[in-house]
């Protein structure tokens, strides 16, 4: 189905109000701090004294220079928002309704671009469900969440005022960075990727290494696509898909933008003064990237596409889209199966893109993200026992099935700590 005009209208004000969001996470976040150092002027005077003596506010203090660090940091990500094809200099509402379109947008449908990571461009729908970061969060969000709330900017102009949950994703964002470009998510990343890996090296252990280069891998909900990098630098062509703009401006600057380890040094976990045992659990500065991402081997074969997994990748024989039935030789889901509206779907899709005998391996939860959704899409809830039942039933042999216990996007050094009982399968296509 091509895109209306609505749909492109949609997607450019959702673009439009994320980059507004990263624009406006300083002020947003040193307000929340300085709420603390209000505080302290509130309560009687000798309590402050004896505060002062421990260094709370000082380490208030901290917080906001590490806060302003994190948006020096943020403001690199949307310096050249023209990667996903169109130019936001202007604000969407103050756009003339017959102001032409630029003419370098992409059509998500024709997915995959060139060089080392390329985005295409597709509508992000927003998220109004669960997340895995911080699995206590399963809150949802109010009924005006994602509207365009504005106010006046300077001259006059309307802007776009960030939501709580819109600023909740930034910060998501940051922690997401922690798990896949840091040495501290090296951890995190062993227990959720490494499996996949060692799976998938076994499925095509009589593949001679310099062969792997023949194999198409997609890794959907790729985050911030350390995973299909990781693919990618073990030799095989993969190409991850995403469709969240907070996911994609990061990636996109990780793995087209960074030209050095240790390159970025951001302060993911001083949101929040809950759980701490020191200062080091708030205000430890984190280094990205661990590794060099643009140091695949000359000839490797590594593309993220930007666009929703099902409109891209569900595309069947003679669609308008080009046809991914049976393309992939491996479908690798991480924290992703739950991002279903509809599991059937997804495993539909999943089972019909791999070439026979192709595998889909997988690990994760069941935090049905769309479960009690405010925006009356449909929400598939399955056991675990029932996704398994629906894979066999669609032409799946599951097998290596155990559980994983893993954090997902944990602060290391916080006293909270939650563990999914991640599920982990190998399935292979047999009809
Ligand atoms: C829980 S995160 C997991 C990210 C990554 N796989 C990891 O393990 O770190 C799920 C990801 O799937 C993405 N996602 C959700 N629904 C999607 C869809 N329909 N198409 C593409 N990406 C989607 C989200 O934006 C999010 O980045």
């Amino acid at each position: 189905m091509p895109l209306t005009q609505a749909d492109i209208d949609e997607e450019r004000t959702h673009f439009a109000n994320v980059i507004a969001t990263f624009q406006q996470y300083a002020p947003y976040a040193l307000n929340a701090n300085n709420r603390r150092r209000k505080d302290i002027h509130i309560i009687p005077i000798e309590d402050r004294e004896l505060l002062e003596q421990i260094g709370y506010k000082q380490r208030i203090s901290a917080t906001d220079d590490a806060i302003l660090a994190n948006a020096e940091f943020l403001n690199l990500l949307t310096a050249n928002p023209e990667i996903f094809g169109q130019d936001l200099a202007e604000e969407p509402a103050e756009e003339s309704p017959d102001q032409p379109e630029s003419s370098t947008r992409h059509d998500p449908r024709r997915g995959q671009h060139s060089h080392g990571s390329s985005h295409s461009h597709s509508v992000s729908h927003p998220h109004r469900g669960h997340s895995h970061g911080g699995g206590h969060s399963h809150s949802h969000d109010s009924p005006q969440d994602g509207l365009p709330l504005t106010d006046k900017g300077r001259g006059g102009k309307r802007r776009y005022k960030p939501t709580e949950h819109d600023m909740e994703k930034l910060r998501s964002t940051l922690k997401q960075l922690v798990r896949d470009w840091s040495e501290e998510g090296k951890a995190e990343r062993d227990v959720c990727y490494e499996p996949i890996k060692e799976a998938l090296l076994q499925h095509f252990s009589d593949i001679p290494q310099e062969e792997r280069g023949n194999f198409r891998i997609l890794v959907p909900g790729a985050g911030l696509g350390r995973l299909a990098w990781d693919v990618a630098n073990l030799g095989f062509s993969c190409q991850g898909n995403e469709f969240s703009h907070y996911m994609l401006l990061a990636s996109f600057h990780m793995l087209n933008r960074t030209d050095a380890v240790n390159k970025h040094t951001i302060y993911p976990y001083v949101h929040s003064f809950s759980n701490l045992l020191n200062r080091e659990g708030l205000l430890r500065p984190i280094r990205i990237p661990d590794v060099l991402p643009s140091g695949l081997a000359p000839g490797s074969d590594f593309s993220l596409v930007a666009g929703d997994f099902e409109e891209i990748y569900g595309a069947e024989e003679g669609d308008d889209a080009e046809s991914q039935v049976g393309q992939w030789d491996a479908v690798l889901t991480c924290f992703f199966i739950d991002t279903a509206k509809n599991i059937v779907n997804y495993l539909r899709i999943i089972h019909r893109i791999l070439a026979p005998g192709g595998v889909w391996i997988n690990l994760g939860p069941l935090l049905w993200h769309w479960e009690n959704n405010t925006t009356n899409d449909p929400s598939i809830e399955l056991t675990l026992d029932e996704v398994k039942a629906l894979a066999r039933s669609i032409g799946f042999e599951i097998s290596n099935e155990r559980t994983v216990d893993t954090t997902y996007t944990n602060n290391a050094q916080s006293m909270l700590g939650y563990v999914y009982h991640a599920s982990f399968w190998t399935a292979t296509k047999i009809i």
